[in-house]
Formats: C-alpha cells, structure tokens, sequence
C-alpha cells in the first residue's frame, strides 16, 4: 500500500557526513553539526518519488499545491523530474501549479496555530487532481489543517508528498502518501528548512547546533 510506504529511513544514531567534506555556506560553517542528507541524494530520492507519484497519479491533470515557503525547492526539483518523465515517455499528464502559504513555527516549536497566509483561493481546486508538495512533516498538525481546508472544496483526489518525515512522539500519526526520508527527531535546516528564515540558502539538510538556535533566536 503507497498509502503507508516508508521514506528510506535515516536511523537514530546516523552520524551524518562531516561539513568540511562538502561546500556549506561559509556564513554558517559555525552553525551546523554534520551534513546529514547531502544535496544529491535528495535529488536521486526526489526523482524516484516523481516516478512513484506520475505512476498512480499520471491518468489525470494534476495541480501540484506547493506549500510555501519551506516546500519550494523540493517542490521545483519535483517538477523538474515530472516534466522529464511527461517530456520522455509515451504517456504525459498535464501539470499545473499553486500556492500557499502556511506557518506554524517559532524559533525550533512548532505551534498550535496553523496560519494560512496567503495563496490563491483553495475554491479552483475544486474537482481536481491535488498533490500537496511539503518539505516536513512532524506532529502532522500542519497538513491535517491543510487537508481539513481543503476538503471544504471537494476536490476530485488529493495526495501528499512529504521530502521529509520526523519521527517523534509528538507526531498525530498522520502520515504523508509519499515520504522521501524518514528523520530523527533532531532539527533541520537547509535545502528551504529554515530556524527563523535562516539556512534556506543552504543546499545539504543538516543538523541545527545549539548555539546557532540561540544565535538566530527571535
Ligand atoms: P507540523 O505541523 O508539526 O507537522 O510541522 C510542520 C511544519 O513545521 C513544516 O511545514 C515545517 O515548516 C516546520 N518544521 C517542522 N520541523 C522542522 C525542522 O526540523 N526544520 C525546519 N522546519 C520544521
Ligand atoms: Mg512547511
């Protein structure tokens, strides 16, 4: 059952891949502890779930909802692959795209209060393929409020795609319908994960230390 795959699990004790064996941003070299999903292996993931996703998905027009901000490289390195796999085989399915854009995080919490903060009115969704983009799942309360919203809209089907999913005791026990990698529950930055907007400009996900959660502290 796709429903309840497995992300390629990334084990408690992982010890990651050393900074200095990759390019990290100088700026924030005193900020992170190890590498531990090096850019390039996202990208062999990513296209692996792009094939997974057009493989049960790809009868229909898809509308692929990228949840902002931290869902957005993922979300046009996802599409990239879904346009080479429609650009290079017999069968393609049409894609179009929307946004919107959520919080629910201060400093490394995760809130109670999910915030819809903009995007385009959920209501063209309605009788549509979805497939919602996210970059991480933890306690689950983030997609639930999107997936409760966007019911209201009676969409034709809807499938989430998670490029990460933490495993914490925290969590609801929601699970996405894809999941790139299964994580500790440590907290990440890079590749769009963000501690107070930092790190997205940073291409390996990594390790937040704790100096650096009370350096950009807000
Ligand atoms: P949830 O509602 O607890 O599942 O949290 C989901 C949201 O919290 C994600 O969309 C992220 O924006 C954010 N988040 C959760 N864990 C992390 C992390 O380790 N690094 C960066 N952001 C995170
Ligand atoms: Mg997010």
């Amino acid at each position: 059952n796709v429903a309840r795959a497995p992300g390629s699990c990334i084990p408690d004790d992982e010890k990651g891949y050393k900074l200095d064996l990759f390019c990290v941003p100088k700026h924030y070299e005193e900020d992170l502890d190890q590498v531990i999903i090096p850019h390039g292996l996202i990208m062999d993931r990513t296209e692996r779930l792009a094939r997974d996703i057009v493989r049960d998905m790809g009868g229909h027009h898809i509308v692929a909802l990228c949840v902002l901000k931290g869902g957005y490289t993922f979300f046009a390195d996802l599409l990239d692959y879904i346009k080479a796999l429609n650009q290079n085989s017999d069968k393609s399915v049409p894609l179009t795209v929307d946004f919107i854009r959520l919080k629910s995080y201060c400093n490394d919490q995760s809130t109670n209060i999910v915030k819809v903060i903009g995007g385009d009115e959920l209501s063209t969704l309605t009788g549509k393929n979805v497939l919602i983009v996210e970059d991480i799942v933890e306690t689950g309360r983030t997609m639930e409020t999107l997936l409760s919203l966007l019911s209201e809209c009676n969409p034709k089907m809807v499938k989430v795609v998670s490029l990460l999913v933490k495993r914490t005791p925290r969590s609801s026990g929601y699970r996405p319908d894809y999941i790139g990698f299964e994580v500790p529950d440590s907290f990440l930055v890079g590749y769009a994960l963000d501690y107070n907007e930092y790190f997205r400009d940073l291409s390996h996900i990594c390790i937040l230390n704790e100096n650096a959660k009370e350096k950009y502290k807000v």
